[in-house]
């Protein structure tokens, strides 16, 4: 009985995969290497001592998607495939709202035709828009997503509460991440955003590595202490364990539809965040305060209470390890 992963070779897919393979469970890895490389699959080997079935193909692509569900049986799936850089889906909304939205479909159709009815969602916080309070419990008010990215976050955890209502057979995790940095320990995998980073961590890490010039601080005159963007940031590995909890839960639920916010509970402003890299790991990061960034709010942090009721489940690792494993990745693949 097998666990599929959509996207399994991407950023969040890869360290997940490795805690599953960890926790001695099988698992079936398909990707399109659109967002990922495939050296990660033979990195997730090292890591984990484990092997593991892939297939290279579009998850959208129902035929090729009908194979792996022939050849193997799959008991849950969990979803990584989805298209995650805010700014470019607002260039390119067509693409985010075919792969994240139909792909989604496409997914959840062909896992009823073949009686799998187990799904774990990667959700965001960005599905709370502006939220209405902070920190933010998972019965805060959603909509109001100031980007595409965010609205097909928004629209397919619609579509899961409408099959779910279709259907109660159906045992459904929707995970809401907050910001997820950092990089296994081993220094193997991490994130490698395609070209000029969109997020603030990997761009910090290119600063530091001489990579990029300097950081632009998108504005100093929030409502926020120090007048930066004020996020929570959590550990992609607390992030990972977060999802073999959540497999736990519907394992052990007969079924239901539960949405859990995946966050430390602790909010950092950019100047928090670097202060922190600076004395994490020696390093300077040169940066300057630039205007606003259309689409940003002042402030989003979790109160991550429920998962840990719930689920068993709390990050444990703080900001020191999340700047220095980041920095580690940068360095270990220089
Ligand atoms: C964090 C803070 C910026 C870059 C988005 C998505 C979320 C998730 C993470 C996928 C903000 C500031 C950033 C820079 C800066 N997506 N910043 N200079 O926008 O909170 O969340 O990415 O997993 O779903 O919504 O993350 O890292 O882009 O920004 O000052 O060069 O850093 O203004 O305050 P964000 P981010």
């Amino acid at each position: 009985m097998a666990i599929l992963l959509p996207g399994g070779a991407g950023y969040i897919g890869s360290h997940t995969a490795v805690e599953l393979l960890n926790d001695n469970k099988e698992i079936v890895i398909i990707d399109n290497f659109s967002n990922s490389n495939p050296s990660v699959l033979d990195k997730i080997k090292k890591i984990t001592g484990k092997d593991f079935k892939f297939y290279e193909i579009d998850y959208t692509n129902r035929e090729e998607l009908e194979k792996v569900f022939k050849e193997n049986k799959i008991d849950s799936v969990m979803n990584f495939a989805g298209y995650k850089a805010v700014g470019e889906s607002v260039q390119k909304p067509i693409e985010y709202y075919y792969n994240n939205v139909c792909g989604a479909l496409i997914l959840l159709d062909v896992m009823r035709k073949y009686g799998c009815k187990k799904f774990i969602f990667s959700s965001s916080a960005t599905v709370y828009g502006n939220p209405e309070i902070i920190p933010i419990t998972e019965d805060c008010k959603v909509g109001g997503t100031t980007n595409p990215y965010g609205t097909t976050k928004l629209y397919i955890e619609q579509i899961l509460k409408d099959l779910y209502t279709s259907d109660n057979e159906w045992s459904i995790g929707i995970l809401r991440y907050f910001n997820p940095v950092g990089s296994h320990e081993s220094g193997l995998i991490g994130e490698e955003p395609q070209g000029i980073p969109n997020n603030l961590m990997p761009y910090i890490v290119r600063v530091a590595n001489k990579q990029l010039e300097e950081l632009s601080v998108f504005g100093n005159d929030y409502d926020t202490p120090d007048g930066t963007g004020v996020r929570d940031y959590i550990h992609i590995v607390d992030l990972a364990k977060g999802h073999l909890k959540m497999l736990e839960k519907l394992n052990n639920e007969n079924n239901g539809l539960f949405i859990y916010n995946l966050g430390t509970g602790t909010g950092y402003s950019v100047l928090d965040m670097i202060n922190a890299f600076e004395k994490s790991t020696g390093e300077t990061v040169k940066y300057k305060i630039a205007p606003r960034r259309p689409g940003d709010i002042a402030t989003c942090y979790a109160d991550p209470t429920k998962a840990k009721n719930e689920l068993n489940w709390k990050a444990e690792k703080g900001i020191e390890d999340m700047c220095k494993d980041s920095w580690n990745y940068i360095v270990k693949n220089k």
